[in-house]
């Protein structure tokens, strides 16, 4: 490291290069040392401040975070107004400007070529910044144009914006515009925390921007991740380049953010080829843009079109559709989904938004529709981002109508009348019809065929879909009733697949108790709890009459799973299914699974291990494995029914579980002494 005789100097040094890597990683993107290398130096720099107060500067990127709380907004006039733009919605509207633009200027050519600055339009909050000898000194929000307020110590916070100019060259004042913005990701990050603590979540990225600039206390202010990007300059001691594209590139220098994807274009086709482009990509950016703003690039075109009343003829905002439309909630309906998710839906009064008439949104489940207290009547914010599904953002408070109807979760599936149950900490409620709900039929027997479940061969989603469609499938019992002409009408079903699959069919009809549990698709029992229960139980009858204390015996089984086992075989229509298979010709060898263990020869017959931490001499998998070989069991959570809980190098949370319910831990000499 330097050696600084002189504090000042060192203090100099460190503020050079903290201002360049915050440029490298603002604005460029691109950091070129670790963070914990650029909190040192920040750190570092603290230390001098402090020891010499006398040297802080207001310039300092210690001097970020660093403003007490305010009591109340100032006012700022701004010394050039900041317009606003006038908006084109269609082609047609976007060639009256072109026409206008090339009247006014008197370009009688059509084939004459101007050049337009085309930008994407932020959707954000603008401000003002304004520099003095390439330093900032103040900054403000536009307000009504005229006069805005004064947010100095909030957008000294802001990462991206600059405390000092770059380079050399800027004019002694300048005033630097552009759009302060929330990326869509930390909108996101922000909104999930926000809900993690019960707190109000921003509707969008916009007005979470606009908040987060408005806020007395600029700590505040500095925990939101904002960006900025410069697209224009207001007031100015000297001339900035003598075309927009050359400003934006001379701000650029001096250490701003311009949005990359601006382009110049060429004339009316180059706008609307510029439109669509960045339309069809407008979902995949990351931060919101609600248009394309075309501006004249010469700065002496500029001046000859002038403005009107309070928008320059040099400039105008092409808009996409609306993202967000107000309307009003009909009716609450429940939708069931492929795995027996209900789904809260509006259904609207239609709204075009995003492009399309849209008369159903979701409302994703009761939580969501509670923290939102939707009614029924109440005028709403609807969003339809992209090919997002459309959704209720928000309700309008005070357009609640008098009545309006709060919604409640119903107790049946609409669509098979099964009950629904929501489990404990979860915030969707499901049908528990399973196998026979129709709207789960098709998911249902997917799995009810796949490898591991049922295993027949040849028997893909896509047929199982068709089976389905057609009404040839209702419950897994009539795949063991399809007839072969049937079959053969169904598309890309010749005679030698037909009887493969027939065949397939056959085979399957003998399997195991394990397979069969996986197959009928208990909510949350996969193969390894399906082959425990099948293990512990033996056969289906005394797995169905189980108590859920009784399956909450067997290795693995908790009181969720038990649960849904025991609803499972609660209905009647489940039994039903069962039943059908049975006399279907579905088999399996059923057992006496407490004859069994004593019959096992291994050793470590009945035993349940569960394996925790890094083991030395061997992995994990060849510790389950010999285990195994000599008659244990290897489960993965701890329960009273673990008999060993074999700890290695750095075991955790289920060592002490082990410890608190008093089992045996052994080490991994300890295991190796068993397992010989
Ligand atoms: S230029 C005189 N460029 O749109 C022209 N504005 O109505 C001044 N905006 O709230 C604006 N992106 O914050 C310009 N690339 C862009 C923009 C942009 C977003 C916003 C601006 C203002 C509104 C103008």
């Amino acid at each position: 490291m330097t050696s600084f005789a002189d504090p000042n100097k060192e203090i100099e040094d460190l503020r050079e290069q903290i201002n360049r890597h915050n440029y490298l990683y603002h604005v460029l993107d691109a950091p070129e040392i670790p963070d914990v290398e650029y909190d040192r130096m920040v750190r570092r720099l603290q230390e001098l401040e402090s020891q010499h107060p006398e040297l802080i500067t207001p310039d300092s990127p210690t001097q970020r975070v660093g403003a007490a709380p305010i009591s109340h907004f100032a006012s700022v006039k701004h010394r050039i107004p900041m317009l606003s733009l006038d908006n084109a919605f269609t082609d047609d509207e976007m060639s009256a400007f072109h026409k206008r633009v090339r009247e006014r200027l008197e370009i009688e050519d059509v084939d004459a070529a101007i050049e337009y600055m085309a930008e994407p339009k932020l959707d954000g909050a603008a401000v003002s910044l304004l520099y003095e000898h390439g330093v900032l000194i103040q900054g403000a929000t536009r307000g009504d144009g005229t006069t805005g307020e004064d947010i100095t110590h909030n957008v000294r916070t802001i990462g991206s914006i600059p405390l000092k100019l770059f380079g050399s060259g800027y004019p002694e004042l300048l005033e630097v515009r552009g759009e302060v913005f929330m990326p869509r990701k930390g909108f996101e990050s922000l909104n999930e925390s926000a809900r993690a603590r019960g707190d109000k979540t921003f509707v969008n990225p916009r007005n979470a921007a606009a908040g987060s600039l408005r806020q007395l206390d600029p700590r505040l202010t500095a925990e939101r991740p904002l960006d900025f990007y410069a697209y224009a300059i207001g007031f100015t001691s000297a001339a900035v380049g003598e075309r927009h594209s050359e400003t934006l590139d001379l701000l650029g220098k001096w250490g701003f953010a311009t949005c990359p994807e601006r382009r110049l274009v060429q004339g009316l086709e180059g706008c609307l080829e510029y439109y669509a482009d960045i339309g069809s990509r407008r979902d995949s950016l990351d931060y919101d843009i609600d248009g394309v703003v075309y501006k004249v690039d010469r700065f002496d075109f500029q001046r000859e079109l002038g403005f009107v009343a309070r928008a320059p003829r040099w400039a105008i905002a092409h808009k996409f559709p609306a993202q967000e439309e107000m309307t009003v909630i009909r009716d609450v309906e429940f939708q069931v989904g492929r795995t027996g998710a209900l789904t809260p839906v509006a259904r609207l009064e239609p709204v075009f938004v995003g492009g399309v008439t849209v008369s159903n949104a979701t409302l994703h489940n009761m939580d969501e529709l509670a923290r939102k207290d939707v009614r029924i009547g109440d005028t709403v914010i609807v969003r339809r981002a992209g090919d997002v599904i459309p959704e209720v953002v928000s309700v309008i408070a005070a357009k609640r109508p008098d009545g309006a109807v709060p919604v409640a979760m119903p107790r049946e599936c609409p669509v098979c009348g099964s009950s629904v149950a929501r489990a404990e900490g979860e915030a969707v409620a499901r049908c528990t019809g399973g196998l026979y709900c129709p709207a789960q039929r098709a998911e249902a027997l997917k799995h009810f065929v796949s490898r591991r479940a049922m295993d027949i061969e040849g028997f893909g989603g896509k047929l199982v879909e068709q089976l389905v469609s057609l009404d040839m499938v209702r419950t897994p019992a009539d795949l063991y009733c399809l007839q072969r002409e049937k079959l053969l009408e169904l598309e890309r079903m010749g005679e030698k697949s037909v009887d493969n699959l027939l065949e397939a069919i056959e085979a399957s009809k003998q399997t195991t108790l394990q397979r069969f549990i996986f197959a009928i698709g208990i909510r949350e029992v996969g193969e390894a709890t399906a082959a425990a229960i099948a293990d512990y139980f033996g056969s289906l009858d005394a797995i169905r009459s189980a108590s859920e204390e009784q399956l909450q015996m067997v290795p693995d089984v908790g009181p969720i799973v038990a649960s849904h086992i025991h609803s499972f075989f609660a209905e009647q229509h489940n039994l039903d299914v069962i039943a059908n298979l049975r006399s279907s010709g579905v088999k399996w060898q059923e057992s006496d699974p407490a004859v069994d263990r004593a019959q096992t020869e291994g050793h470590l017959a009945g035993k349940t291990f569960v394996l925790t931490g890094t083991l030395s001499g061997m992995t994990r998998d060849e510790a389950k494995d010999r285990i195994r070989a000599r008659g244990g069991k290897v489960t993965g959570s701890v329960s009273k029914a673990t008999n060993f809980l074999v700890a290695g190098e750095k075991a955790g949370s289920k060592l002490q579980k082990a410890e608190k319910l008093g089992l045996t831990i052994l080490s991994e000499e300890e295991l190796l002494d068993l397992l010989a």
